[in-house]
């Protein structure tokens, strides 16, 4: 009885390999690790110095002095906005801010208990559907989308929590930035200064990142010309993943579970024990540390002291130290995200929606690269199933 193919197949590869084709015979890195798939001008992300950059600006130079606002203007524009620009952009953001009919009334038809980013996905999906010119292609037409979803990605997430938890809509206030409206919207209370600008940072920090998982997803789906909604409904659901965005969420989870700092030294035992993964730790890139976690952890540090509750910085700060004796990991954006998130009074199950409220802005910019200078995306595969196998008409099969 001929058995059917392995599911799994990639532990025998060099075994099943059918002669020495080139395709058979190139070199594979799993999961493209130290691959150049492309050219950016968007962001670079150097693994050795352990620096980021964006459009030229090191991201030690504009966390805590460029606003989310400003950066988004730099990534999708290119440069740095001046005042009247900048003006105009914060205007347009606004203007924008307001979830359009029908979509306030679908959101509340959703499953108010679904997952955040599954309910994130589907609303970016929604204005994409009821966006009658969804599908034009020029520039202008691109950016007036990305203006859209950056915008209204922070009054969808926060909408969302309110419904589900039984409030009311708050809709978005003006004069408020862009981190600030989200804290008001979700939480129906005018954020602190030291609160808007420990957001707005975040956002700022985590606003683009080179060719990660779910920016390479959405230049792989706007590789195929597809719409802008869709590239962007792509990278949400690449984003979800706790290998990815939902490290964040795992990382506090991580936190919660531990519960004081005496406890750290025996849950990194039970890990290591039991060969669990770190969340907010490790990096595919970053050779060290990553270059936002030392900002996010100073943000952090000093939330915890206006809250007068240190316990979840300090949990973190031992977890830190004891994860680095122990295995030599340094921290990645994850990590002190967690705290930070959880001291701005953020529920846990959103903080992916977070990350992908900030990455909005860089995932718009990328898709204007890719289709700015476009080649369909499509590498090859090397097969390794079997070949040749005789076919078995459907009355003749017996069960494997
Ligand atoms: N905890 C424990 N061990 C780890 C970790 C970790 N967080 N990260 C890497 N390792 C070990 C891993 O077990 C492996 O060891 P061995 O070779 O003995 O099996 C080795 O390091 C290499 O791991 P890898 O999975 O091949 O490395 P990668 O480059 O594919 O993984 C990573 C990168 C981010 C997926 C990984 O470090 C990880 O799973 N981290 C935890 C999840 C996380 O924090 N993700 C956020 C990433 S940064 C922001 C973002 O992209 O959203």
């Amino acid at each position: 009885m001929t058995q059917p193919p392995d599911p799994h197949p990639r532990q025998k590869a060099s075994a099943t390999l059918a002669g020495d084709q080139p395709a058979q015979s190139a070199e594979i890195r799993r999961g493209l690790e130290g691959v150049v798939a492309g050219d950016t001008a968007i962001s670079d992300v150097d693994g050795q110095r352990c620096q980021l950059i964006y459009r030229g600006y090191p991201i030690d130079a504009l966390a805590g002095r460029a606003s989310y606002e400003e950066v988004s203007y730099l990534l999708l524009y290119g440069a740095l906005p001046t005042r009247s620009q900048l003006a105009d952009w914060s205007r347009e953001l606004a203007s924008r801010r307001i979830l359009d009919p029908p979509l306030p009334a679908i959101l509340q038809q959703l499953p108010p208990h679904a997952d955040p980013m599954a309910l994130l996905r589907s609303a970016v999906s929604l204005l994409g559907l009821y966006d009658p010119k969804a599908e034009e292609e020029s520039l202008e037409a691109v950016r007036r989308k990305a203006v859209t979803v950056i915008a209204s990605t922070p009054t969808i997430v926060a909408t969302l929590w309110r419904l589900r938890t039984g409030g009311r809509a708050l809709p978005p206030k003006s004069g408020l930035s862009h981190a600030a409206n989200f804290l008001w919207m979700l939480l129906g209370t005018e954020p602190t200064e030291q609160q808007a600008s420990a957001l707005d940072a975040y956002f700022t920090l985590l606003a683009d990142h080179g060719f990660n998982a779910s920016t390479f997803t959405a230049r792989t789906v706007t590789g195929t010309k597809a719409d802008y909604y869709s590239a962007i409904v792509a990278a949400i659901g690449s984003l979800k993943g706790p290998l990815h965005g939902a490290a964040n969420r795992k990382a506090m989870e991580m936190l919660l579970e531990i519960g004081t700092a005496e406890q750290v030294e025996p849950y990194v035992q039970r890990m290591l024990t039991d060969h669990k993964r770190f969340m907010g730790f490790g990096h595919r890139v970053y050779k060290g540390e990553d270059p936002r976690a030392k900002h996010l952890k100073r943000i952090a540090h000093a939330l915890g002291q206006a809250s007068g509750e240190m316990k979840w910085f300090a949990i973190s700060e031992r977890l830190q130290e004891v994860v680095w004796e122990a295995k030599r990991l340094s921290i990645n954006v994850d990590f002190y995200s967690a705290s930070l998130l959880h001291y701005l009074g953020i529920p846990t199950e959103l903080f992916t929606t977070m990350f992908a409220c900030a990455r909005m802005a860089g995932w718009s910019a990328h898709v204007i690269e890719q289709a700015g200078d476009n080649r369909l995306i499509r590498p090859l595969a090397r097969y390794v199933g079997p070949h040749n196998l005789p076919f078995v008409p459907l009355e003749h099969r017996a069960p494997s």
